[in-house]
């Protein structure tokens, strides 16, 4: 992947893993990401990197970054779709605000950085796009009733570009992890346990609910974001990976 160009949504967590795996094997890399905190950090553990303050919801924020990379780097070839907010809420106690915006987020932004930046791929000849979904998408817990409906339409979102871009050499597929040790498990572990919660005994907790019996680290996913981005997944499309650590295979009958 020498040389390639990546545009990554999402400054921390799997984001941050990926990204640093793709400088490893000589990709440039323009992250984007909304928190300030997170871009600075990231900037500052990942030599090479140039990371963007955007809200990848919003579609002039993803032009402009869709932009720079073309400016900067001269084309894009992998666009990795890892930005997400998870709401916790049924649909009665989810606020219509707070709907909209998981779906802004989580779904819209798939879609804007494929709007803006698909005509980028197909300047190259193609290209590959790498959607974060969840295991959320495929079965899922009580309370999280809009993050979970963005997960699933991702998939169907996948499936869709997946089709209308193969003629352009343009391969696009996602990822469902399982639990994995990142920011966003944190902020689960302490909306069930409290802003007390020891957050590694609730990572263990929800590690034993996984038949690896731990949850996964962000450089685990990055691996097979990475492996789908690349050349060796040259006849991958349209896919789902679960990354789950055998989540799915069970029926959690004890
Ligand atoms: N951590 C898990 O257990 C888990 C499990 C399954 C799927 N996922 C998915 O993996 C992906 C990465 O999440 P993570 O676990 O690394 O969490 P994370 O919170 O570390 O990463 C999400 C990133 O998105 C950024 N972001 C949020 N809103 C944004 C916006 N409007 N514009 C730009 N950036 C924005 C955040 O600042 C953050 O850097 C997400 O799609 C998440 O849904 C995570």
């Amino acid at each position: 992947m020498d040389g390639k160009v990546a545009l990554v949504t999402g400054t921390s967590g799997v984001a941050a893993a990926t990204c640093a795996r793709l400088l490893e094997l000589g990709v440039r890399v323009l992250a984007c990401g909304i928190d300030e905190a997170a871009n600075a950090t990231l900037r500052e553990r990942t030599p090479g990197i140039v990371v963007r303050r955007a809200d990848m919801a919003e579609a002039a924020d993803v032009e402009a970054c869709v932009a720079d990379a073309v400016n900067r780097f001269g084309g894009v070839d992998v666009i990795v779709n890892a930005a997400a907010i998870h709401p916790f809420g049924t649909v009665v106690d989810t606020d219509a605000a707070t709907w909209a915006r998981c779906l802004a987020v989580n779904l819209g932004s798939i879609y804007l950085t494929g709007h803006f930046g698909i005509p980028a791929l197909r300047n190259r000849g193609g290209g590959s796009i790498v959607n974060l979904a969840s295991i959320q998408g495929h079965a899922c817990q009580r309370g999280v009733a809009a993050y979970t409906a963005t997960k699933g339409a991702i998939h169907a979102l996948t499936r869709a570009m997946a089709l209308d871009h193969a003629p352009d050499n343009i391969r696009v597929n996602s990822v469902s992890p399982g639990s994995v040790r990142t920011p966003m498990l944190a902020v689960a572990a302490r909306h069930f346990d409290g802003p007390d919660a020891d957050v590694e005994a609730v990572f263990r907790r929800f590690g034993d609910a996984h038949p690896l019996g731990r949850i996964a680290e962000a450089e685990e996913v990055a691996e097979m974001i990475v492996f789908l981005a690349g050349p060796r997944a040259s006849f991958c499309t349209g896919g789902d990976y679960l990354i789950d650590g055998g989540l799915k295979a069970g029926i959690g009958v004890r």
